[in-house]
């Protein structure tokens, strides 16, 4: 059935594991994350961005998932990500999905707490949760300053106070990662101190990472060996995640990994293939790259094989 993350992160958070939060934009993308969880008896959170609604109808994603829910018979998540206002919010909880994100980020943090609340209220009326998020995910490089760190990476005791007054169900932190292929100029590194500190005062609360993909250096490699050109692509090393998950983060956000893995595969295929022109002989095995990854990140990584 779809369900709201509630039960998921509980037990996600006792076992110290993570939810895996795939994005999703088409049908293959879908099928391959359901196949790989299907497979993995695992619990599984599917998310929309505005630009996936954009792209793909908000209507046709919906149907997708209501598919995937029938077909898989799994627990899964119906999320809306990077919600930036009430109104998208609202629509995403009119239309049937069972969580929503409002990221008031970039306002100052009375703006943001205003908004989430906003948000949190109406959700809650209608039995859906709500993730929001503190702190700035930026274009993180190596030698970030401790000042510069404490402008922009979530604010412990704020986190605290973000929580008790939204009421929000859940909270994206900023701690290093960032979204795309390029997180890092030199060597990854993410500020697991405070990562200790935030859960440490949010004891038992869900927190959330963003832009968590590995950038996996395989699917990379394949890129630039047929045609691509993604110099220095770098993401976050998959040990830091699984000791993310071990604290207090029971979900973890994979996008870019997802069209690492189908573009390398369909890249490879078009040099291997000029004569071919269907595109299911390309989107086949780029569907079964994608399950091969989300496989790899549900048994290896995240820990919520058999969570169901
Ligand atoms: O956080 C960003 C996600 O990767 C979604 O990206 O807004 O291009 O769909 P998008
Ligand atoms: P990546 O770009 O690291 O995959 O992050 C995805 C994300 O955070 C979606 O909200
Ligand atoms: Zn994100
Ligand atoms: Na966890």
């Amino acid at each position: 059935p779809l369900v709201t993350s509630k039960e998921m992160f509980n037990k996600a958070y006792k076992g110290g594991y993570a939810i895996g939060a795939f994005n999703v934009n088409n049908m293959e993308i879908i099928q391959g994350i359901v196949e790989a969880a299907k497979e993995e008896k695992s619990a599984l959170i599917l998310q929309v961005s505005a630009g996936a609604r954009k792209y793909a109808n908000p209507i046709y994603l919906k149907k997708l998932v209501e598919a995937a829910v029938e077909d898989s018979n799994l627990p899964i998540v119906l999320h809306l990500d990077h919600g930036e206002n009430f109104d998208i919010c609202k629509a995403c909880i009119d239309s049937g999905f069972t969580s929503v994100m409002i990221d008031g980020s970039k306002y100052p943090f009375e703006e943001n707490i205003r908004i989430t609340k906003e948000v949190v209220e109406y959700a809650h009326s209608k039995g859906v949760v709500v993730e929001a998020e503190l702190g700035k995910l930026a274009g993180v490089e190596d030698a970030v300053k401790v000042s510069e760190k404490d402008a922009t990476y979530t604010d412990p005791e704020q986190a605290v106070e973000f929580v008790e007054r939204t009421g929000v169900d859940s909270l994206a932190v900023a701690i290093g990662t960032s979204h795309g292929a390029y997180k890092f100029k030199g060597t990854p590194s993410l500020d697991f101190e405070r990562l200790e500190i935030i859960t440490k005062k949010l004891e038992g609360f869900p927190l959330v990472l963003h832009g968590a993909s590995t950038v996996m250096p395989e699917f990379v490699a394949k890129c630039n060996e047929y045609g691509g050109k993604l110099p220095g692509a770098q993401g976050v090393p998959e040990d830091m995640l699984r000791k993310a998950a071990t604290m207090g983060v029971c979900k973890i956000n994979i996008d870019t990994d997802l069209r690492l893995a189908m573009t390398a595969t369909v890249r490879e295929y078009f040099v291997n293939h000029p004569e071919e022109f269907d595109p299911r002989k390309y989107l086949g095995p780029a569907r079964d790259a994608i399950k091969q990854m989300v496989q790899h990140k549900i048994k290896n990584v995240l820990g919520c094989s058999n969570s169901i």
